[in-house]
């Protein structure tokens, strides 16, 4: 039973990944098209910190070995770890002014970089318009566009040096050696002092990303197995179910982590 629970939370993250992919992800704006969309609206916050190293694995970066630490994929407004909403109704957009101002003031390009286009500002305004419009929009009920993309940084900012330090700090090092969930787990949540969620991993067993849990101010974290937030009572758009793309390759050369030890429950 235990097993099964935590087999099922694995393949929602998979689910989850694959339909919050770098821009250009048309089945699900496919899928969208067909429904209402659902209005602003949200318990809480996952911010998706990526592991550079291992996204350009499989995608080709610019530059090909980037900057050694983690990188802002997304803050992503949840109502539960596998239910969220998308694409909200609103006009609000996030304007080329915008993207220039965090740009000037407020290191976009080293905290939130298209990995893909990295430090090509007009190339990567397309993967933040995305990310927007997919996730944003649905905090547009508290946050305008500049509000979310500084909070989103400030919370990079204070935490992915952190993480990555904790990790290294626990001898847990990106050098192909495995490393069991369970240790990544610990040495992060002591790192930060909030637990993150369980390790998103590539096929290949491959960390890819960390994720953390943030309340709906965007600024303050709790731990991700302490959530009891319910859906909404109303219908809402659950992810894709089409994991089948999600690339097998396997990798041995970052952190890697086992999937298999028992961590904890959502
Ligand atoms: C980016 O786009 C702006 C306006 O569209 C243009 O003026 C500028 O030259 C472009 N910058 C680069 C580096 O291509
Ligand atoms: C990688 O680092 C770990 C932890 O320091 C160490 O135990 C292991 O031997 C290293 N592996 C390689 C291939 O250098």
């Amino acid at each position: 039973m235990k097993v099964m629970k935590q087999l099922v939370f694995v393949v929602v993250i998979l689910v989850a990944l694959s339909a919050s992919c770098w821009g250009g992800d048309t089945t699900d704006e496919d899928a969208l098209g067909k429904k209402a969309k659902p209005q602003p609206g949200f318990n809480y916050f996952l911010l998706a910190l990526t592991w550079p190293n291992q996204f350009c694995l499989s995608k080709p970066c610019k530059p090909s070995v980037p900057k050694q630490s983690f990188t802002i994929h997304g803050l992503w407004p949840q109502y539960t770890p596998s239910k969220y909403p998308s694409q909200c109704q609103t006009n609000i957009v996030l304007s080329d002014d915008d993207l220039v101002n965090l740009k000037d003031n407020y290191e976009l390009l080293e905290y939130w970089p298209d990995l893909k286009n990295g430090g090509d500002f007009n190339a990567s305004k397309s993967f933040w318009k995305y990310e927007w419009n997919k996730h944003g929009t649905c905090s547009s009920n508290k946050f305008t566009p500049l509000q979310y993309f500084q909070k989103s940084i400030d919370l990079a900012k204070k935490y992915s040096d952190k993480i990555y330090n904790a990790l290294i700090n626990k001898g847990v090092i990106p050098n192909g050696t495995q490393y069991r969930n369970l240790d990544i787990l610990n040495a992060v949540t002591e790192g930060i002092g909030f637990v993150p969620t369980t390790g998103v991993t590539d096929q290949g067993r491959a960390l890819s990303e960390i994720r953390l849990c943030v309340k709906d101010d965007a600024v303050t974290l709790f731990d991700c197995d302490k959530l009891t937030f319910a859906a909404p009572p109303s219908p809402s758009p659950s992810p894709s179910t089409s994991e089948s793309q999600y690339p097998s390759s396997r990798s041995t050369r970052w952190w890697v982590s086992s999937v298999l030890e028992a961590v904890h429950n959502i």
